[in-house]
């Protein structure tokens, strides 16, 4: 299983936001619909191997982690605003839970207190990966990815501004390594197509060889 954490340093914990103005007034959760498209949409289907834990950071009643599970969702479609109404059905559950609790919201999606710290404490992944513009480029790791495919490595993102200096020191801390999916700064659900698809490339090479 791939996992996949975009940090919304904003992105609101209450359900208290309008469809119809999802960059004015959710704190850019149409930056993480977006990231759920790329992660979990292909042309005729849905990624089932992929999980994308949402870290939503914003007001409300925060910490919270979104998760979705490829494998169960259903519900999915390409547009923005029906990802947002599957996050605000998720919110409204979220509501007073307790540290611990975990409630599913819709198929395929659960939401609990937590934030960075608390899905890597529980998460048992392997590798974890900081996606990061200034650093080592994905096209040269080939035999690293091919590793990857048999494991449950964790690619962490930031939103629309990035990743604040704990949230490094912590995956510095943990060992993370860090690579980059091109030499621009680009938005955190382009790198997922990016990334999604170098992976999509190297497994497709190792099972043929096999
Ligand atoms: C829109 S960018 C954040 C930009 C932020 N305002 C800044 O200046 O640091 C969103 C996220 O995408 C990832 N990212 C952007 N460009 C990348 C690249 N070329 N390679 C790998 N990750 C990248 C990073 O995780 C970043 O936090």
């Amino acid at each position: 299983m791939k996992h996949i954490t975009v940090v919304g340093n904003l992105a609101f914990t209450s359900p208290q936001f309008s469809l119809d103005d999802l960059p004015g007034s959710s704190g850019r959760i149409d930056v993480l619909c977006r990231s759920v498209n790329s992660a979990f949409l292909l042309s005729h289907g849905i990624r089932r191997d992929i999980q994308l834990h949402l870290i939503l950071r914003g007001k409300g009643d925060p910490p919270k982690i979104l998760t979705l599970d490829g494998g169960h969702l259903k519900h999915l479609n390409p547009d923005e605003r029906s990802t947002a109404a599957l996050i605000k059905i998720a919110l409204k559950e979220g509501l007073g839970l307790d540290s611990g609790d975990i409630r599913r919201s819709t198929p395929g999606i659960t939401i609990r207190r937590g934030d960075l710290y608390d899905l890597i404490e529980e998460g048992g992944f392997d590798p974890i990966i900081y996606l990061q513009e200034a650093s080592r480029d994905i096209r040269g790791i080939e035999s690293e990815i091919e590793e990857w495919l048999d494991k449950d490595p964790l690619f962490v993102l930031g939103d629309h501004t990035g990743l604040n200096r704990a949230d490094e020191k912590l995956l510095d801390d943990l060992g993370a390594s860090r690579i980059s999916v091109g030499p621009r700064v680009l938005h955190a659900d382009h790198c997922i197509i990016l990334l999604l698809n170098e992976i999509d490339r190297v497994a497709l090479k190792f099972r043929e060889k096999a």
